[in-house]
Order: C-alpha cells, then structure tokens, then sequence
C-alpha cells in the first residue's frame, strides 16, 4: 500500500474542489528546480553520476523502465513525487479502486480494474458488488468464442464463421483494433477479424465487398448503441445480411455488445445474443469488457485471461507501489513535469514492434480524450496546461519519416520508446499449427531481425540523448562548412519501456500502465478525466446538418456565412 503520509489530508483534496496546484510550495519547489536545471545537459548530468541509470529506473514484473535519459534529477522526482502526495494521489487512487464516483460530472464510479479483478475481490457500486457481474459475462463471452472458434457456432446455412467483423467507433473500435493486431501471433488464423469504424461508407464496403455472407459474423459494439456512425454501419451490414439470407439470418449473424438493452432490441438483435458491460467503464477504458469480444474470439480464452492478468498485475503495481517506485505515476510525473513546466505540446509513443503500430491511435483516445479538459473538477478554469498532443508509430518508419525533426527541429518531442527482449513468436515461431512455415526465413550471412530493430531502439534513445558536438563532427573529417548542418544538439528526453517479449500479458500490462498515468495526470491537474463533453458539440450540430444536405428542397441556412457556403456549395455539386 502507498507509504500513510499520503492521506487525503495531506494532499488537501476532494471530489469536486481539489487543490489548485499551482497555489502550493510543492509547484514552487519544482518552478524553482526547473529554472536551475535550465542550462544543464544530459551529457553533463550522466557524466556526473555513474550510477544514473540505475538510479532512476524501475520495474514492475518484467516491464522495465529506464528514465535516465529525461532532463531530471532524483532530487526532481522527489519533487514530484511530493507534488502528487499533494494532489492526493493515494487518496484518488483508493477512491477509485473502491468504487467511488469520482467521475462527478457524469455521477458514475470509475471502475475499469473491477474488469479484471480476480474471482472472489468485492467492489461496490451503491451496495453492489460488480464483480461476479463481470465474470459472468466474461464467462458467457468465453463460452460464445469457443463455440464461434469450434464452429459449434454457424452462420444461418450452417456454414462455419471465417470473418468476425466488428463495427463500432472510439473506445469500441480502437481498443480491439489495437490489440487484435499488437497479438496477430496468437491469433486463430482460420478466422479474421475485420474493424469498421468510419460512417464513410467505404468503410463497411472495403471490409464486407469480399466476403460471403454466410460465413460472416457482425459484432456490433457501442456502450450507448445510439452512435450514428455505429448504427449507420451496423445497419448497412444488416441489410447487406438480410438481402443475401433473409430477415430469420440476422440471429446467427448478429451480436451486440452495449450497456443498452432496450436499443439492442430495438435494433433488432435478441438480447439473449448480447454482451453487457455497465456505466462504469468508460468507452476509453473498456478493450478488457464486452468491447473485446472480437478479440477474444481471435486469441481465444486462454490468451484473453492472460492479458487480464497483465492489466491486473499493473494495477496491483499502481495501488501499491511508493510513487518514487511506480510506474505508472513515474510516466505521469515526468510527462507532467514537461507539459507544464518545459511548457512542451507534444508527446510520442514509438513502439519498436510491427504489431503495435495501432498502439499510439489507441493511446490518442486515452489520453487526449481523458486529459483535453481546461476546467477542473469544481468547473474553474485550470491554471496548468493539461494533457498533451500524443502521436506515434512503430519505430524504424518513423526514423525515416519524421526523426530528423526530432534529431534536429527546434520542437522538443518528449518520446516514449517501447521494445522487446525477445521477438514476436510469429518470427521465432512461425506458428507450425496453423500452417505457418515453421520460424523466420532469414538467409544466414544476415544478423537476425530483431537485432537490427533493437539496435536502432538503443540507438535512438542514445543520440537524442547526447547528439553529437560541433567538435566531434569536425573531429570526423567532416567539411567546416557542413559542420553545422551535422551537428546534433542532443538533449532531447525519452523514456524507455523494455519487456521481455509482447504477450498478452505483456499488451494487459502496457495498457493499464497508460491508463494509470492518464488517471496519475488528471489528478494532478485536478480534472475529470472519465468524461468527454468536448465530443457533443460536433455531433449535436451534424445531427442539424443532416436533414439540411438530405432534403429536396433548398432549406433555409441558418449558419455563419462560411458554413452556410459550404452546405450550399456541396449541395449544388452533389449527386447532380
Ligand atoms: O464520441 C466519443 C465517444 O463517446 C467515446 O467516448 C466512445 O468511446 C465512442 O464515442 C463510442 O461510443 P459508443 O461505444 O457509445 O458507441
């Protein structure tokens, strides 16, 4: 458990009026630390300590991080280690592993690790305990991928499911999407897993126009089931099924995933065939509910409990770790530490592994939609910056893309940089028992793959870090007026996350620490981070747009100038 001199007490907040940050000595303190830290690099800062990388690094059960390569000292973290005792970090924490409904403005408990809580835990939401709710749908979801994977499951002629196709959007897309592909090796590959998401009609037409309806299951997932874009797909699907097997197919072929029975109905699938989650998993935070149902039909029961065990472990971690030692609230800190004080917009996750390359778009919704707020928790406008602009893709294709901006731009980019020990089994391998040829087909005078993808994750930590001097250049023979343009500043902060290989342990772990630091973050910035009002306004006034670009007759606009020319513009050209 986190060291008592966490209480709420100390940390002087509550619910709905938590302390403003800014107003305490702890901010004070470490204004004061950056303003001396200004000059300094991390040539200098390694050159004195030896034992840096020692120092500020930490683990939880495999996952390692190296922090040494920030502009910070163990004096700075302890700074920020007070500065989240402040906030009530422990007391958060607490509240919202026990069911406290911390997200006020929706009045609804935050309760994601009840998802994967052991048998047995009890939480409660108003007097109930939530967790044999959980496992009975897991249980269900469990029982319905084997049958789907046996082919105990059919389509409406008795033809076998070989594509599960998902549609939902958000937090019911990006989730599954993210980790069907981060786990493609342990995926059943008689059966793909297709995502539709975008309400551009293209979206279900790439993912359906090859496809024969008869060996098609359609997932259709949505916490609210009343998203357009969700329902303009899951209805296009629908009627793509029915035209080709007839209304009575529409059971065999469709299940709904949502908190919303009554719209499931409605919508015409049998509740009998739908997964339930529940208000207090919010769309963000919910891959490990219902909304994985597509997954754990790709990696089957087995893999799927491993990676709620992953999530567990982190959370176990974050609730009981000292700060100075965890992971999670060491991310916050750090990232916290460079938004606010460095005064830094942007932050990239750049994951050393193929099959992460959706692991950033999923980290956008994370935290952007958790942490994009600029008011806090009692409705006052916030006096920090809040959550930064988070952007990434696999590694070595952003080296040839956009590194040189970081290398040598003038835009600090502080970098998360994620690798693993070992290679993915795919390469190590080849997955025999589904027909795969048997490991990697590399000819021998070549050094193995994942030597060469490591050796640039090592390497690109270590030139930001240190760049290169104009000396150093020149010292290479290097032509005086080139010097310049070769120079390397350095000086440019990352993190290192390295595991031992990417399981779906491994996946549970990364995802609950991201969600950890998101939750590390909002807390210190005093904010709602489980509500997403920015999202409405857009939808609300596309909802009147809709009727205006549908109808035959010329509406009346009653738009600014701008949109009101581009409605009249599009009309005039479309269709015609
Ligand atoms: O528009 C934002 C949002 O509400 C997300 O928070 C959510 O993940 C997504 O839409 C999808 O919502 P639903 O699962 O209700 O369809």
């Amino acid at each position: 458990m986190p060291s008592p001199d966490r209480s709420p007490a100390g940390g002087g907040d509550d619910a709905t009026q938590p302390v403003v940050i800014t107003q305490t000595p702890e901010w004070a303190a470490l204004a004061a630390a950056h303003a001396e830290l200004a000059g300094a690099s991390l040539r200098d800062l390694f050159a004195a300590d030896p034992k840096r990388a020692q120092q500020l690094s930490a683990e939880a059960d495999g996952v390692y991080l190296d922090y040494s390569k920030n502009l910070l000292t163990a004096d700075t973290v302890r700074l920020l280690v007070a500065l989240a005792e402040r906030a009530g970090l422990a007391h958060r924490i607490e509240a919202m592993f026990t069911g406290e409904k911390i997200n006020t403005t929706e009045h609804r408990a935050v309760l994601h690790v009840a998802l994967r809580a052991p048998e047995g835990a009890s939480i409660l939401v108003d007097g109930h305990n939530v967790v044999p709710d959980v496992h009975e749908v897991l249980t269900r979801m469990y029982a319905f991928a084997d049958r789907v994977r046996s082919g105990v499951w059919t389509g409406a002629t008795g033809r076998h499911i070989r594509t599960v196709v998902n549609i939902g959007i958000g937090g019911s897309d990006l989730g599954p999407a993210m980790a069907t592909e981060a786990l493609r090796p342990y995926t059943d590959r008689s059966i793909e897993t297709r995502f539709v998401s975008n309400v551009d009609g293209a979206d279900i037409w790439e993912a359906t126009h090859d496809l024969d309806p008869a060996e098609t299951l359609f997932i259709v997932s949505s916490k609210t089931f009343t998203t357009l874009e969700t329902i303009a797909n899951a209805r296009t699907a629908r009627a793509w099924v029915v035209a080709a097997l007839g209304e009575d197919a529409v059971a065999n072929h469709f299940v709904a995933v949502s908190t919303n029975e009554r719209k499931v109905a409605e919508f015409g699938i049998d509740p009998a065939n739908m997964f339930g989650f529940w208000d207090w998993v919010g769309g963000r935070y919910s891959m490990d509910s219902a909304i994985g149902l597509s997954l754990l039909i790709a990696i089957g029961p087995d893999n799927f409990r491993d990676l709620l065990a992953g999530f567990r472990a982190m959370d176990e971690h974050f609730r009981t770790t000292p700060f100075e030692r965890n992971l999670p609230v060491l991310l916050g800190l750090i990232g916290l530490w460079y938004r606010d004080f460095f005064g830094l917009q942007t932050h990239a996750v750049l994951p050393y592994s193929h099959y992460l390359s959706r692991f950033p778009a999923y980290l956008q919704q994370l935290d952007m939609e958790s942490n994009g707020k600029s008011v806090d928790r009692a409705g006052r406008p916030v006096t920090t910056a809040t959550g930064p602009v988070v952007w990434g893709t696999p590694g070595t294709n952003g080296q040839h893309a956009y590194y040189q901006l970081l290398h040598q731009g003038t835009t600090i980019v502080p970098a998360d940089f994620i690798g693993f020990i070992e290679p993915p089994r795919s390469v190590t391998a080849g997955q025999p028992e589904n027909g795969g040829p048997g490991g990697a087909i590399a000819p021998p005078d070549q050094p193995d793959q994942h030597l060469l993808l490591m050796a640039n994750f090592f390497a690109q930590t270590e030139a930001l870090a240190f760049g290169r001097t104009a000396a150093e250049v020149a010292a290479e023979g290097v032509a005086p007026d080139l010097v310049p343009h070769r120079v390397f500043a350095g000086n440019r902060p990352t993190n290192t996350l390295l595991a031992p290989a990417l399981t779906p342990f491994t996946l549970g772990q990364l995802i609950a620490l991201y969600e950890h630091k998101v939750f590390t973050q909002g807390t210190i910035w005093g904010i709602n981070s489980f509500d997403q009002w920015g999202v409405e306004l857009g939808k609300v006034l596309a909802g009147r747009i809709v009727p205006e670009l549908a109808s035959g007759d010329e509406p009346a606009l009653g738009h600014d100038s701008s949109t009101n020319e581009l409605i009249r513009r599009f009309r005039a050209g479309h269709g015609g």
